[in-house]
């Protein structure tokens, strides 16, 4: 380091078993008589050396924060005695806050059994939570009820968007129980999983259940810090009107009469829709004149201590406009300078600063994806209590989070090599969770493809088994490197492919039926990707699969054109396309000879929207 002699070098020792002891005692009174059984916990488990090497390290954070769990459980406790339902609850505490982490292997369990015996629980209850822990949910106007707790929803006027199928799998409402509790106790969260596991769909769901509003953000590594928290950008008078007109919005709903006002306001509109931003900028500064007047004379009424105020002002709402006439200013600026050509360059707060101030959720995908100073901005706003300061932007307050204002992050395990792992000291201050995949019970698969296709299925009972099976044998084909795509490569198939696919089947059942519209979305998402030979195995288990009692002449059968649906199409082989409103354009260089790879690239696009993937001479663009 540069100038280390200038330095004075101070080591920090780690506290001690009695200094954790104490912290712990003292941050939560109810909890002396416990202290020592919960750091015997955390001691026995410290020391462990079992957990895989993806998986992180436990430090006092984590212990502090079943601590903090715990003393939430034990608040009304009268005397030194836990009751036995409070005790299980803290031990299914303590198995989110040490062993959620770890991916499911022998390590998982040693740690959960480890914590079982000391907190003293006879095994059989240990193993009756390793093997069928299936926490209940229930909805209810205002609140949700999941597992051992109770998650008040925020008053919202917006119905639920939730339009996406979810099933409530044992995996999503053991998830949704770790979410929930988490994100109680305002602890930033980190979802760790493979591709597809639904970690992104359950951080959406709890949020739609809750009524927050949740910001995705796909961070990568061309994500700067100023996507984030904002920065100086070029915006044009239009811009800037925009955003002086949502202020100003807000801002006179809160002072003024909506209603006695209403021709002033639909003048304010008038202009603004027909971007005469001078009469725009005129009329809203004859709004800021009248609120100026209005509280003049309502610090006089005070003065004079008399007359009742028909309407309470907030206090900040004076400093509200002060400011909008600040922004008031520039845009004014802007349209003398440029006279709405130029561009002047005005703060834009980023996503996370706009969540943090709303009170939204916010998910960061891919956050191992980051460069460096992203995840140092990220690191200093989830410390404890943390706020912002945006120098940059002339602040010298920091921004407070909104109470609602709730971070999660999301990322693919660092197993393989090459692939970015958080920096320790990020990833230790998150709660962590592995997700696994929600295949892996079959009554939890059957659960989801019935939340698909269960309305097509009645009848065909059958069908939703069939679909089961032939989707794992696919899966495990691929995992066990029977099968390869184009390129050689493992293919990677999870419940994304299969709710693709099953999606897909929701929308042609009616005009394929539901046994050839099944067939049809298999091969469209499980073959098409694939190297010829491990093609022609696919499709074959898919027809075994779908078909699995029909005899030799279901090849033939299937190559037979559906009924033409209505509209204006055009029939590709034995699909039938949806026509645009372009008139077609011949193009005689571009030949497609019958039963060629051409032909056959052709009927895989005609079946579905997807993504064209091939090397580059294969003329993925030429024809459409
Ligand atoms: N409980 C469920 N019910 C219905 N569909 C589900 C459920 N869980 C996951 N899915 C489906 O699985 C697919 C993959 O989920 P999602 O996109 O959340 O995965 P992810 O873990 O975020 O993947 P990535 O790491 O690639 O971002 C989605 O299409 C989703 O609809
Ligand atoms: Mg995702």
């Amino acid at each position: 380091m540069l100038g280390v002699q200038r330095w004075s070098r101070v080591t920090i020792i780690p506290p001690t078993d009695a200094d954790l002891l104490a912290i712990v005692s003292q941050s939560h009174p109810c909890l002396a008589f416990i202290a020592p059984t919960l750091l015997k916990v955390y001691i026995a488990l410290r020391g462990s050396p079992t957990s895989p090497k993806s998986t992180r390290p436990l430090s006092p954070r984590d212990l502090l924060k079943w601590a903090n769990r715990t003393a939430f459980h034990c608040s009304s406790l009268t005397n030194h005695t836990i009751a036995r339902e409070t005790w299980e609850d803290v031990f299914l505490e303590a198995i989110d806050c040490f062993a959620a982490m770890i991916p499911p292997s022998p390590a998982r369990t040693m740690t959960i059994e480890r914590i079982g015996s000391e907190m003293g629980f006879p095994p059989e209850r240990v193993k009756l939570y390793i093997d069928s822990h299936a926490p209940t949910l229930k909805d209810t106007t205002h609140a949700i009820n999941v597992g051992r707790v109770l998650v008040p929803k925020a008053p919202s006027t917006t119905p639920r968007r939730t339009t996406r199928p979810f099933a409530y799998t044992t995996h999503a409402k053991k998830l949704l129980e770790q979410l929930a509790v988490a994100q109680l106790h305002r602890e930033p969260l980190l979802l760790v999983g493979e591709t597809g596991t639904g970690k992104t769909t359950i951080v959406q769901h709890l949020a739609d259940l809750l009524h927050h509003r949740l910001v995705v953000v796909n961070v990568s590594q061309q994500t700067e810090s100023s996507d984030l928290l904002g920065g100086f950008k070029p915006v044009d008078v239009r811009t800037l009107a925009v955003q002086v007109k949502q202020v100003f919005d807000g801002l006179f709903e809160r002072t003024f009469s909506v209603k006695r006002n209403e021709a002033f306001l639909s003048r304010v509109s008038e202009v603004y829709d027909s971007q005469d931003w001078s009469a725009f900028g005129k009329l809203l500064k004859a709004a800021v004149a009248q609120a100026e007047a209005r509280f003049v004379a309502l610090s006089e009424e005070e003065e004079e201590g008399g007359a009742r105020k028909k309407r309470r002002m907030d206090s900040n709402l004076k400093g509200e406009w002060g400011k909008f006439t600040d922004s008031l200013k520039m845009l004014e600026m802007q349209q003398a300078h440029g006279k709405g050509k130029a561009q002047a360059f005005s703060f834009v707060e980023g996503s996370l600063v706009k969540a943090f101030r709303r009170g939204d959720w916010l998910l960061l995908d891919e956050i191992n994806l980051a460069a460096s100073d992203t995840l140092e901005s990220i690191a200093s706003l989830i410390r404890e209590g943390g706020s912002i300061t945006l120098p940059e932007k002339g602040d010298i307050e920091p921004i407070k989070p909104h109470p609602n204002f709730r971070i999660f992050a999301a990322m693919n395990p660092a197993t393989d090599v090459g692939k970015r792992d958080l920096p320790p000291a990020l990833r230790g201050q998150f709660t962590e969770l592995f997700v696994g995949s929600p295949d892996e019970s079959l009554a939890d698969l059957l659960l989801i493809i019935k939340q698909y296709i269960g309305h097509l299925i009645v009848g065909d009972e059958r069908a939703a088994s069939d679909v089961a099976h032939s989707y794992l044998k696919i899966k495990r084909a691929a995992e066990g490197h029977e099968i390869v795509d184009g390129v050689g490569e493992k293919p990677h198939f999870s419940v994304r492919t299969l709710s693709r696919t099953l999606s897909y089947v929701a929308d042609t059942a009616g005009m394929y039926g539901l046994r050839r519209a099944l067939y049809e979305g298999f091969c469209m998402s499980f073959s098409t990707m694939l190297e010829k030979s491990s093609r022609e195995k696919v499709v074959q288990d898919i027809i075994e699969g779908i078909y699995p009692s029909a005899n030799r002449n279901v090849r033939s059968a299937l190559r037979s054109l559906p009924k033409r649906p209505a509209g204006n199409v055009v029939q590709l082989g034995h699909y039938w396309i949806e026509c645009g409103e372009e008139t077609p354009q011949e193009n005689p260089q571009y030949i497609v000879k019958a039963h060629t790879s051409v032909e056959q690239n052709l009927h895989n696009l005609a079946s579905i929207p997807n993504l064209a993937s091939g090397s580059n001479v294969f003329g993925k663009n030429l024809h459409g």
